[in-house]
């Protein structure tokens, strides 16, 4: 099993890892379609990190790294039509909805001081509690120190804020800098 860094060749295997992890999360709901393009998009910015872990050359783990000045917000003004397509499709769902006004006002008015934020971890289910995680945070963050000769700062805002994803984090070096509405911020400071 290795990691490595993925490129737009891995979009559809990513989102279909996305899709069975986290089967709740908002840009689910919105497709598959959705999700293939989100990955490319987030591929077409400058400072992102996505890795990959494989077994037997299936993709088992992803971890995606941004900078803070991407948000979902330039995803939509260059995919307009798209997006406003998808969400009215998706719009339907009461958890889609629910979801939206939650990303709206809990995560794009409260802006981040950091440099990185930590977009997604996902693991497929059969390989978790395997180190899987905890590898994928430690490869990505001494990938972005290699690429960075700086000091930089990592936040990581939860969306499924229960205790294992946050005791997560926290085991990985993230400290909890704000817990807004339930939700839980960490930071990772090198
Ligand atoms: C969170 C996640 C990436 C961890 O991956 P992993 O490869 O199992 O992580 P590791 O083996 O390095 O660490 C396991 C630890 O994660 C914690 N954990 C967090 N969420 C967990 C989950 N949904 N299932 C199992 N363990 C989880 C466990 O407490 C475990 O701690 P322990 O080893 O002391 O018992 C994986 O559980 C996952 O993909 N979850 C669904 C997607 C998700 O919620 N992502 C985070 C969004 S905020």
């Amino acid at each position: 099993m290795e990691i490595i860094s993925l490129n737009n060749k891995y979009s559809k295997a990513i989102a279909e890892l996305h899709k069975d992890c986290l089967p709740n999360d908002f840009l689910t709901l919105l497709g598959e379609d959705f999700l293939i393009k989100y990955y490319n998009c987030i591929f077409d910015q400058n400072n992102s990190l996505i890795l990959g872990r494989f077994s037997e050359n299936n993709l088992v783990g992803v971890i995606a790294f941004c900078s803070t000045e991407w948000s979902i917000f330039q995803f939509a003004k260059s995919n307009v039509l798209f997006f406003f397509k998808k969400c009215l499709i998706a719009a339907k769902n009461l958890k889609f909805t629910v979801y939206i006004i939650e990303v709206l006002v809990l995560f794009l008015i409260n802006k981040p001081h950091a440099n990185f934020e930590l977009q997604y971890i996902f693991v497929d289910r059969n390989y978790r509690q395997k180190n899987i995680g905890a590898d994928l945070i430690n490869y990505g963050i001494a990938e972005i120190n290699r690429r960075q000769h700086k000091s930089f700062d990592i936040i990581v805002k939860t969306l499924k804020s229960t205790k294992e994803n946050i005791y997560f984090y926290q085991k990985n070096g993230f400290n909890i800098v704000k817990i807004f509405c339930g939700r839980v911020w960490l930071k990772y400071n090198t």
